[in-house]
């Protein structure tokens, strides 16, 4: 990949999309391609098709998915089933179709048993059974990895998959009806600390913004001072900054190929935290006061997913932003976009 390679990022307003075209404007690279959704709809194989004849994008990041927390994935089985697969096989056949050199193909860590050992390795893929809230999703991104696995070995492709563990940074989703969790908590404690403060012209901004949050939530907050959070808080997660998956990405689509990485490979942190903790973190880097509120009526999800990062880090790439950094740069990008 040069400075005049033609490169698309799919999904480049996405968390992952738009952390990896700033990584690459800001190393150079001047012929991006870019659409958003309403643009070119990738689970349409003709206009799919169509777009990769017209560009014959060299290099390709395919970012662009349905994604979403755990209440989402849940809800909206078949879309995130059916829209994730046709994603994957339009760009995945147009690429190939078209003589993309490299593309490299964003998973995520759901793909792996829900009762996985721990840390996970790549090679635990298919080993047992998958998280049930999740499976839709995983499917299809299992799909993604196997197509870009069967298109390298039958047609000499150079397609890569990267499976990154949560993820966070500007541009994240918000919207409390599908964010992750992170998100979530952010929100949450900077909506107990403006209610805490009479602030209702910036409540109103940053639901203006954000989307709408549930009135049993501001009504419970505005009257027992108690900001509601799911689930127990007993499960562990690891998290990665999304600019250090966007340059995991470019470190991986500039130095390495199918055949050194092998099916895919996992971005990560290798550490985690449980949800416990990492409330009380987001709780002090923004400040908040509100006493936590655990309803453990709502889903938990996977006990544990922690990556094993040791074959990225064997390669010679490591993470740089550890979890406070990254919350404090977070918030400082949540305060500024919902004009606080
Ligand atoms: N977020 C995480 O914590 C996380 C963790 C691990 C892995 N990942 C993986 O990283 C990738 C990107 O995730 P993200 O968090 O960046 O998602 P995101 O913020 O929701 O962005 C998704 C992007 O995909 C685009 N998109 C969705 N459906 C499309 C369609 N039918 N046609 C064209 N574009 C479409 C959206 O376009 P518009 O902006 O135009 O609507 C958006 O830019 C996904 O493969 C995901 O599995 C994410």
């Amino acid at each position: 990949m040069n400075r005049d390679s033609f490169i698309y990022v799919a999904g480049h307003r996405g968390l992952v999309g738009s952390s990896i075209v700033r990584k690459l404007e800001e190393q150079g690279f001047r012929n991006l391609i870019t659409r958003t959704h309403t643009e070119l709809d990738l689970t349409c194989q003709a206009a799919t098709d169509l777009f990769f004849k017209e560009y014959r994008p060299e290099y390709v990041f395919l970012a662009a998915a349905k994604v979403g927390g755990i209440v989402a994935n849940n809800t909206y089985k078949a879309q995130f089933i059916y829209e994730n697969l046709a994603i994957a096989c339009n760009v995945i056949h147009s690429a190939h179709t078209h003589g993309t050199k490299k593309l490299l193909n964003l998973g995520s860590s759901c793909i792996y048993p829900r009762l996985a050992s721990q840390p996970i390795k790549e090679d635990c893929l298919l080993t047992d059974s998958l998280e049930p809230t999740n499976e839709p999703y995983a499917v299809a991104k299992i799909a993604a990895i196997k197509l870009c696995r069967y298109y390298n070995e039958q047609y000499g492709c150079n397609f890569i998959s990267g499976m990154p563990t949560n993820l966070y940074g500007p541009n994240d989703n918000f919207d409390l009806e599908t964010s992750h969790v992170l998100p979530a908590l952010l929100r949450k404690f900077h909506m107990s600390k403006l209610v805490q403060d009479g602030n209702t012209e910036q409540l109103e901004k940053d639901i203006r913004r954000f989307g709408p949050v549930d009135p049993e939530f501001l009504q419970h907050l505005k009257e027992k001072q108690e900001v509601i959070l799911w689930g127990t808080g007993a499960p562990y997660r690891e998290f990665l900054y999304n600019d250090d998956l966007a340059d995991a990405c470019l470190f991986l689509m500039q130095n390495h190929s199918a055949q050194d990485i092998g099916e895919f490979i996992n971005i990560g942190t290798g550490m985690d935290t449980t949800i416990k903790e990492l409330a009380e973190l987001v709780k002090e880097t923004v400040g908040a006061e509100a006493a936590i509120h655990w309803d453990a009526g709502k889903p938990d999800g996977t006990p544990r997913k922690l990556l094993d990062i040791g074959k990225i880090t064997s390669l010679g790439w490591q993470p740089k932003t550890d979890l406070r950094t990254g919350l404090l740069k977070y918030y400082e990008w949540y305060k500024k976009e919902s004009g606080c």
